[in-house]
């Protein structure tokens, strides 16, 4: 296994942090967070399925950096990540009497992050806290960069703040329990960043993704510690130009307009992770680019190949049910947070690692695109 550990940093003047990246990061997390506490206490949240194999490691580092700590493990699944859970885990955190001092730390995939950042954001007007993710997609896209929130009836993190955690610690040890099917979900956020604006990147999965997949012995264990540092320190940059997302930041939504859509029909669970959705949206994005005469074909079908030999979804078989139309998948686009002016926003290729952001898309081309899909 890999020992190499990474430190890169995201730039934001005074609220500036430490991203870490590298195997037995949780062994290490009390000498890593003690310097940043005012008081030495935290409180840790987890869920039902991370609190099995990372919260006593992470236990025994804060005792021996005599940080004093208790835990709270919530149910786990995207279902927590609602307004009464996260009523229920502010009213926790105030039973256990926090106080502005009070360190969180949340330990577990995008579900758990963005709960306690939200929960972080609103108690007591802003707690610190800091972020362990536990699975590929948590480590490369979601723990970085400050966005919290809840989901909603109306769409995903509808409610939410930008509060930037104090830290960032990704093991990538802690990897090596998630099922395959997972990591290959968050696999397809690290190809979106070979996509937006790093061809070389993505040169390098094409000969090396089997092996951030697999992440088998001491070759695999580096490839996904390269795949993770690279996604970082891309999401890293684009953060610290545009933290709030009015321009830039919002690259890192590629496929993800299309994708939401995906998601918020198959009832955002099972039937479609979040990554799959993402590579399915991601190669839709190209074929609008395509469509629209802006992106080569053979870019567009290197991305799908890609993605299918990654194990990644890039059509609806399987998903399609009779009452699928473009119209409602359109429909439910709208109801994502990409809408400026009553405008669509999308992120389309001129070509691998050449991304951009525009409004200008014609419907009758997205209709298009959507009907080939619903039709194959
Ligand atoms: N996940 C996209 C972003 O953080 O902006």
């Amino acid at each position: 296994m890999s020992s190499e550990q990474t430190l890169l940093s995201l730039d934001l003047g005074r609220r500036s942090y430490d991203i870490h990246v590298g195997n037995g990061l949780l062994t290490m997390a009390g000498e890593l967070i003690s310097p940043l506490m005012r008081h030495p206490r935290a409180i840790v949240i987890t869920d039902k399925n991370v609190e099995k194999y990372c919260l006593s490691p992470l236990e025994s580092s804060l005792n021996a950096a005599g940080i004093d700590h208790q835990s709270i493990v919530m149910d786990a699944g995207e279902q927590t990540k609602d307004y009464a859970h996260a009523e229920d885990l502010t009213g926790r955190l105030l039973d256990a009497r926090v106080e502005r001092s009070t360190m969180l730390i949340a330990l577990g995939g995008g579900v758990v992050g963005d709960l306690v950042g939200f929960s972080a954001a609103i108690t007591l007007r802003g707690l610190d806290f800091v972020q362990i993710p536990t699975t590929l997609l948590s480590q490369v896209d979601s723990s970085v960069g400050g966005k919290t929130g809840i989901n909603m009836p109306q769409g995903k993190n509808l409610i939410g703040a930008f509060h930037q955690p104090r830290l960032v610690l990704a093991d990538i040890g802690a990897l090596e329990t998630l099922s395959p099917r997972e990591i290959r979900s968050g696999y397809a956020e690290v190809v979106k960043y070979g996509l937006i604006n790093d061809a070389e990147f993505f040169a390098w999965l094409d000969s090396n993704g089997q092996q951030v997949i697999a992440g088998k012995d001491e070759d695999g264990a580096d490839a996904r510690q390269h795949a993770v540092v690279t996604s970082c320190k891309a999401k890293a940059a684009i953060v610290s130009e545009d933290e709030t997302e009015q321009g830039a930041r919002a690259l890192l939504n590629l496929g993800h307009t299309f994708g939401h859509s995906l998601e918020a029909k198959t009832g955002y669970g099972d039937a479609l992770l979040h990554g799959e959705a993402i590579a399915i949206g991601m190669v839709m994005a190209f074929d609008l680019s395509v469509r629209m005469g802006i992106c080569p074909a053979e870019d567009r079908d290197r991305v799908r190949n890609h993605l299918e030999n990654a194990g990644l979804p890039v059509n609806l078989h399987g998903l399609i049910e009779n009452d699928w139309s473009a119209e409602e998948l359109i429909d439910l686009m709208g109801q994502d947070k990409k809408v400026t002016a009553g405008k669509l926003t999308f992120v389309l290729a001129r070509g691998i690692g050449n991304s951009f952001i525009t409004d200008e898309v014609e419907m009758t081309d997205v209709v298009a695109v959507l009907e080939d899909y619903l039709k194959a």
